[in-house]
Protein backbone atom coordinates (compact mmCIF):
# COMPACT_ATOMS: atom_id res chain seq x y z
CA UNK A 1 0.00 0.00 0.00
CA UNK A 2 1.56 3.64 -1.04
CA UNK A 3 1.45 6.49 1.11
CA UNK A 4 -1.16 9.45 0.10
CA UNK A 5 -2.52 7.49 -2.30
CA UNK A 6 -5.28 10.26 -2.92
CA UNK A 7 -2.54 12.78 -3.70
CA UNK A 8 -0.67 9.87 -5.74
CA UNK A 9 -3.53 10.05 -7.82
CA UNK A 10 -4.64 13.19 -8.38
CA UNK A 11 -1.02 13.92 -9.57
CA UNK A 12 -0.91 11.72 -12.13
CA UNK A 13 -4.77 12.79 -13.01
CA UNK A 14 -3.10 16.56 -13.07
CA UNK A 15 -0.18 14.67 -15.55
CA UNK A 16 -2.50 13.67 -17.82
CA UNK A 17 -4.92 16.72 -18.23
CA UNK A 18 -2.16 18.88 -18.64
CA UNK A 19 -1.45 16.79 -22.14
CA UNK A 20 -5.03 16.48 -22.25
CA UNK A 21 -5.62 20.04 -22.16
CA UNK A 22 -3.04 20.92 -24.49
CA UNK A 23 -0.66 22.70 -22.14
CA UNK A 24 2.33 20.09 -21.88
CA UNK A 25 3.59 17.82 -24.42
CA UNK A 26 6.10 14.33 -24.27
CA UNK A 27 7.78 13.93 -20.97
CA UNK A 28 8.66 17.85 -20.27
CA UNK A 29 6.77 19.41 -17.25
CA UNK A 30 6.01 18.65 -13.80
CA UNK A 31 4.00 18.26 -10.86
CA UNK A 32 3.88 18.73 -7.08
CA UNK A 33 1.58 18.18 -4.05
CA UNK A 34 2.13 18.79 -0.82
CA UNK A 35 1.70 15.37 1.68
CA UNK A 36 1.90 14.84 5.22
CA UNK A 37 5.31 16.45 6.15
CA UNK A 38 6.68 17.03 2.81
CA UNK A 39 5.44 16.44 -0.68
CA UNK A 40 4.81 13.85 -3.84
CA UNK A 41 6.22 15.07 -7.16
CA UNK A 42 6.51 13.57 -10.78
CA UNK A 43 9.37 11.45 -11.02
CA UNK A 44 11.83 12.08 -14.26
CA UNK A 45 11.56 11.49 -17.49
CA UNK A 46 8.87 9.32 -17.62
CA UNK A 47 6.01 9.44 -19.93
CA UNK A 48 3.01 10.40 -17.81
CA UNK A 49 0.31 7.52 -19.45
CA UNK A 50 2.87 5.12 -18.36
CA UNK A 51 2.97 6.70 -14.41
CA UNK A 52 1.16 4.39 -11.87
CA UNK A 53 0.68 5.62 -8.13
CA UNK A 54 3.92 3.60 -6.99
CA UNK A 55 6.39 5.65 -9.62
CA UNK A 56 5.40 8.77 -7.78
CA UNK A 57 7.99 10.05 -5.91
CA UNK A 58 7.65 11.11 -2.12
CA UNK A 59 10.23 13.75 -1.12
CA UNK A 60 11.38 15.69 2.35
CA UNK A 61 11.59 19.44 2.38
CA UNK A 62 15.45 18.46 3.23
CA UNK A 63 15.47 17.30 -0.53
CA UNK A 64 16.03 13.19 0.41
CA UNK A 65 13.04 10.62 -1.48
CA UNK A 66 11.78 7.46 -0.72
CA UNK A 67 11.35 4.64 -3.21
CA UNK A 68 13.08 3.54 -7.07
CA UNK A 69 12.51 6.56 -8.97
CA UNK A 70 14.64 9.62 -9.36
CA UNK A 71 12.36 12.66 -8.56
CA UNK A 72 12.17 15.75 -11.60
CA UNK A 73 15.18 17.07 -12.61
CA UNK A 74 12.79 20.14 -10.92
CA UNK A 75 12.72 18.95 -7.43
CA UNK A 76 14.42 22.07 -6.19
CA UNK A 77 11.96 23.88 -7.60
CA UNK A 78 8.72 22.45 -5.97
CA UNK A 79 10.30 21.88 -2.85
CA UNK A 80 11.18 25.30 -2.57
CA UNK A 81 8.18 26.74 -3.45
CA UNK A 82 5.77 24.51 -1.07
CA UNK A 83 8.44 25.60 1.77
CA UNK A 84 7.95 28.99 1.21
CA UNK A 85 4.04 29.49 0.06
CA UNK A 86 2.02 28.02 2.55
CA UNK A 87 -0.75 29.73 0.56
CA UNK A 88 -0.73 26.67 -2.17
CA UNK A 89 -0.55 22.96 -2.32
CA UNK A 90 -0.09 22.19 -5.89
CA UNK A 91 3.04 23.25 -8.25
CA UNK A 92 2.74 22.96 -11.81
CA UNK A 93 5.59 23.41 -13.97
CA UNK A 94 4.72 22.56 -18.26
CA UNK A 95 6.14 24.52 -21.43
CA UNK A 96 3.00 25.47 -23.43
CA UNK A 97 3.69 27.09 -26.82
CA UNK A 98 1.97 30.56 -26.62
CA UNK A 99 3.69 31.15 -23.05
CA UNK A 100 6.78 29.90 -24.41
CA UNK A 101 6.86 32.08 -27.48
CA UNK A 102 7.02 34.83 -24.67
CA UNK A 103 9.53 33.56 -22.48
CA UNK A 104 11.93 32.90 -25.30
CA UNK A 105 12.21 36.32 -25.44
CA UNK A 106 12.34 36.99 -21.53
CA UNK A 107 8.58 38.35 -22.00
CA UNK A 108 6.22 38.19 -19.25
CA UNK A 109 2.60 39.01 -20.06
CA UNK A 110 1.78 42.89 -18.80
CA UNK A 111 -1.67 43.76 -18.02
CA UNK A 112 -3.20 43.64 -21.54
CA UNK A 113 -6.24 42.31 -20.75
CA UNK A 114 -7.69 42.12 -17.07
CA UNK A 115 -7.82 38.81 -16.44
CA UNK A 116 -3.86 39.02 -15.53
CA UNK A 117 -5.57 39.42 -12.35
CA UNK A 118 -6.30 35.99 -11.46
CA UNK A 119 -2.30 35.26 -11.27
CA UNK A 120 -2.41 37.74 -8.46
CA UNK A 121 -1.04 40.99 -9.68
CA UNK A 122 -0.31 43.59 -12.43
CA UNK A 123 1.62 41.54 -14.60
CA UNK A 124 2.71 37.82 -15.14
CA UNK A 125 6.59 37.85 -14.61
CA UNK A 126 9.25 36.03 -16.12
CA UNK A 127 11.81 34.71 -14.36
CA UNK A 128 15.69 34.68 -15.39
CA UNK A 129 16.77 31.84 -17.47
CA UNK A 130 19.43 29.74 -15.49
CA UNK A 131 20.03 25.94 -16.65
CA UNK A 132 17.06 23.34 -15.67
CA UNK A 133 17.39 21.65 -12.71
CA UNK A 134 19.79 24.11 -10.99
CA UNK A 135 19.10 25.96 -7.64
CA UNK A 136 19.45 29.40 -9.48
CA UNK A 137 16.26 28.50 -11.50
CA UNK A 138 14.61 27.45 -8.02
CA UNK A 139 15.33 30.78 -6.90
CA UNK A 140 14.69 32.87 -9.83
CA UNK A 141 11.30 30.82 -10.30
CA UNK A 142 10.35 32.22 -6.20
CA UNK A 143 11.27 35.52 -6.87
CA UNK A 144 8.90 35.88 -10.11
CA UNK A 145 6.20 34.15 -8.07
CA UNK A 146 6.61 36.78 -5.30
CA UNK A 147 2.58 37.76 -4.59
CA UNK A 148 1.82 35.48 -7.51
CA UNK A 149 0.46 32.05 -8.79
CA UNK A 150 1.84 32.30 -11.87
CA UNK A 151 5.13 32.97 -13.73
CA UNK A 152 6.75 32.23 -16.79
CA UNK A 153 10.60 30.76 -17.39
CA UNK A 154 13.02 32.24 -19.91
CA UNK A 155 13.57 30.14 -22.89
CA UNK A 156 11.87 27.48 -20.75
CA UNK A 157 7.86 27.42 -20.05
CA UNK A 158 5.57 28.78 -17.25
CA UNK A 159 4.65 27.43 -13.16
CA UNK A 160 1.55 27.94 -11.86
CA UNK A 161 0.23 27.34 -8.07
CA UNK A 162 -2.94 26.16 -6.70
CA UNK A 163 -4.88 25.33 -3.72
CA UNK A 164 -5.16 21.98 -5.83
CA UNK A 165 -4.85 20.18 -8.62
CA UNK A 166 -7.89 21.75 -10.56
CA UNK A 167 -6.97 25.21 -9.66
CA UNK A 168 -3.60 25.09 -11.26
CA UNK A 169 -4.96 23.20 -14.13
CA UNK A 170 -7.20 26.05 -14.48
CA UNK A 171 -4.99 28.58 -14.16
CA UNK A 172 -2.32 27.05 -16.25
CA UNK A 173 -4.88 27.13 -19.14
CA UNK A 174 -5.86 30.98 -18.63
CA UNK A 175 -2.37 31.53 -18.74
CA UNK A 176 -1.39 30.10 -21.71
CA UNK A 177 -4.69 31.54 -23.50
CA UNK A 178 -3.78 35.22 -22.47
CA UNK A 179 -0.08 34.57 -23.56
CA UNK A 180 -1.72 33.29 -27.15
CA UNK A 181 -3.97 36.28 -27.43
CA UNK A 182 -1.19 38.61 -26.30
CA UNK A 183 1.12 37.13 -28.77
CA UNK A 184 -2.09 37.68 -31.42
CA UNK A 185 -2.33 41.40 -30.19
CA UNK A 186 0.94 42.23 -30.69
CA UNK A 187 -0.03 42.13 -34.69
CA UNK A 188 -0.94 45.93 -34.29
CA UNK A 189 1.83 46.94 -32.07
CA UNK A 190 1.87 47.26 -28.35
CA UNK A 191 -1.72 46.59 -26.98
CA UNK A 192 -3.35 48.98 -24.50
CA UNK A 193 -2.01 48.04 -20.79
CA UNK A 194 -4.47 48.46 -18.20
CA UNK A 195 -3.35 51.06 -15.18
CA UNK A 196 -2.10 49.41 -11.61
CA UNK A 197 -5.42 50.97 -10.00
CA UNK A 198 -7.88 49.14 -12.79
CA UNK A 199 -6.11 45.89 -11.79
CA UNK A 200 -6.16 46.69 -8.12
CA UNK A 201 -9.96 47.42 -8.32
CA UNK A 202 -10.17 44.00 -11.14
CA UNK A 203 -8.43 41.96 -8.62
CA UNK A 204 -10.56 43.12 -4.89
CA UNK A 205 -13.90 42.53 -7.35
CA UNK A 206 -12.45 39.29 -8.00
CA UNK A 207 -11.77 37.91 -4.30
CA UNK A 208 -15.52 39.54 -3.69
CA UNK A 209 -17.28 37.51 -6.06
CA UNK A 210 -15.02 34.31 -5.77
CA UNK A 211 -14.56 34.46 -9.43
CA UNK A 212 -12.61 31.28 -10.91
CA UNK A 213 -13.62 29.59 -8.13
CA UNK A 214 -16.41 27.05 -8.32
CA UNK A 215 -18.94 27.94 -5.59
CA UNK A 216 -21.03 24.91 -4.10
CA UNK A 217 -21.67 26.26 -0.64
CA UNK A 218 -24.88 27.31 -1.18
CA UNK A 219 -22.89 30.73 0.11
CA UNK A 220 -23.37 33.46 -2.41
CA UNK A 221 -20.38 35.74 -2.64
CA UNK A 222 -20.36 39.52 -2.32
CA UNK A 223 -21.31 41.14 -5.57
CA UNK A 224 -23.10 38.84 -8.12
CA UNK A 225 -26.35 38.19 -8.26
CA UNK A 226 -28.05 36.02 -5.43
CA UNK A 227 -29.85 32.64 -5.59
CA UNK A 228 -33.54 32.50 -5.28
CA UNK A 229 -34.55 30.33 -2.14
P1 LIG B 1 11.72 16.05 -15.54
O1 LIG B 1 11.28 14.88 -16.41
O2 LIG B 1 13.04 15.76 -14.87
O3 LIG B 1 10.63 16.46 -14.59
O4 LIG B 1 12.05 17.27 -16.49
C1 LIG B 1 11.09 17.87 -17.30
C2 LIG B 1 11.24 19.35 -17.39
O5 LIG B 1 10.37 20.00 -17.93
C3 LIG B 1 12.44 20.02 -16.83
O6 LIG B 1 12.25 21.38 -16.74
Amino acid sequence: MVSHPAERQAVIDGCLAMNRLGINQGMSGNLSHRAGDGFLVTPTSMAYDAMTPADIVEMGFDGTYLGDRRPSSEWRIHRDILRARPDVSVVLHAHPTFATALAVHGRGIPAFHYMVALAGGESIRCASYATFGTQELSDHALAALDGRLACLLANHGMIVLGVGVGQALALAVEVETLARQYLYAQQFGEPVILPPEEIARVAEKMRRMKYGQPVDDGDAPEDTARPRH
